[in-house]
């Protein structure tokens, strides 16, 4: 963390934001890289890794399981091997991508662990992971009735199961399908969504047979993974601060290089369009798998939208920033279908709500997401992330909108998944 991580970030409004730029790696596609390097057979190297505190994470607790992991930069170099039992209690910090998809490779493992992470990971839901693996055999306790980290997990002996989770959660999704790699017979998940699909699409790539059927996804087990070298593309739910940024800023024409596009994850670019930005995708590539490319946005006069139903798992880390889009456009905007948003980081339509509100913006709480109308003015203020990166940086956005300066308190949690944010937006406003 850099030394004046405790210090309020402090952002003036701002100039139009302008040129091209790289944001750091993706950071579902990181853990998931970290993970299944551990687990294959032979060495797998990955570039463009991202160093920042959620996915370090991951291979800190990788490594008290016994896994070998070798850092270049952003460059990790991982030996396979089985998995051994932690002395240690694992701490996943922040990161609700560890957590979850580490309970899953636990559950197909036999020997005691016990996962836990920050005062934010204590309060997240982890039944929705637990109760599916304790169906495929695993015994799992936790507080609260073992809805609650810390996890303790004596796994192994697995059996496939065909289960249908009632949330549209890559994080579910993902432990399952992980556990599924350590069980006998077939495991199928089915969502009543799409959510990102990158853990299928690795686990192809690592040599397993996944079969995707709609919103259905299996593989039968056990699974043999090798290893598979991963070039990690920029996050574009990262990108999507500056990129929402610049659909705000008149004069604003910026692109984003090298970002991840894979369709489980643009709908940001969607509502910025709907929302009336121009937004342009340009040399669109496959890479090993996943689809990345060059997004540029153009800023426009935004108007209110309705984000809801299958849009919603599409979208789900960009509200917080899409919130801030809405307060500054004509008419009313209405994010629905969202009650995930309350299990984030943080319960990010309070947050929002208060936060915003704090800046002059109309945002009313509602149990399924934000009905915000436009005001299209932001004013000055002192607000707080509340320790939640995405809450933290869409305020920093909704500070190169306002009148005045907006100062944001607890910005130290920007490290969780998006180091050197600070820097991007001054390159990006030419400072
Ligand atoms: C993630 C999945 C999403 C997302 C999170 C990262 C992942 O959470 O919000 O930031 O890497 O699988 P859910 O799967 O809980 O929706």
């Amino acid at each position: 963390m850099p030394d004046d991580a405790a210090r309020p970030l402090v952002v003036v409004p701002g100039h139009p934001l302008r040129g091209i730029l790289r944001v750091p790696g993706d950071k579902s596609i990181s853990h998931r890289a970290a993970i299944l390097g551990a687990i294959a057979r032979g060495t797998t190297r990955v570039s463009g890794f991202l160093r920042a505190e959620d996915c370090l994470s991951t291979v800190k607790c990788l490594r008290a399981l016994g896994a070998s992991i070798e850092e270049r930069g952003t460059e990790l170099v991982i030996q396979g091997s089985p998995l051994q039992e932690p002395e240690e209690i694992l701490d996943v910090g922040n990161s609700g991508t560890t957590i979850r998809l580490l309970a899953g490779v636990l559950a197909g493992h036999r020997f005691h662990s016990v996962l836990t992470g920050d005062a934010s990971i204590r309060r997240r839901p982890m039944d929705r992971v637990a109760d599916p693996l304790r169906r495929m055999g695993a015994r799992i306790s936790g507080r609260q009735g073992g809805r609650l980290a810390p996890l303790a997990i004596d796994g192994g002996g697995l059996r496939g199961i065909a289960f249908s989770t009632p949330v549209a959660s890559a994080q579910v999704k993902s432990a399952v399908l992980l556990a599924g790699v350590f069980a006998d017979g077939d495991t199928a998940v089915r969502e009543p969504s799409q959510s990102r699909d990158h853990t299928e699409r690795m686990l192809g790539a690592f040599g397993a047979n996944v079969i995707r059927d709609g919103l259905t996804t299996r593989l039968h087990g056990p699974v043999d993974l090798h290893a598979h070298d991963i070039r990690v593309p920029g996050d574009l739910s990262s990108a999507a601060f500056l990129l929402v940024a610049a659909a705000l800023i008149p004069g604003s024409d910026l692109a984003v290089a090298d970002v991840g596009l894979n369709p489980t994850r643009t709908g940001v670019l969607d509502v910025l369009r709907s929302m009336g930005a121009g937004v342009e995708v340009r040399d669109l590539r496959d890479e090993e798998g996943e689809p990345v490319g060059t997004v540029a946005v153009r800023a426009g006069r935004l108007h209110g939208v309705t984000i809801g139903g299958d849009l919603i798992p599409r979208v789900i880390d960009e509200l917080p920033v899409l919130a801030v889009a809405a307060s500054l456009a004509d008419g009313e905007t209405i994010i629905q279908d969202a009650a995930e948003l309350r299990v984030k980081e943080s319960d990010r339509v309070e947050a929002l709500a208060r936060a915003l509100g704090r800046l002059g913006a109309r945002v009313e709480p509602q149990p399924d997401g934000l009905a915000i109308t436009g005001t299209r003015r932001l004013r000055s203020g002192r607000v707080s992330s509340g320790g939640d990166h995405r809450v933290a940086m869409a305020l920093a956005v909704a500070g190169l909108c306002a009148d005045g300066p907006v100062t944001v308190d607890d910005p130290a949690c920007i490290e969780t998944s998006f180091p050197g944010f600070a820097d991007a937006l001054r390159r990006a406003a030419g400072g």
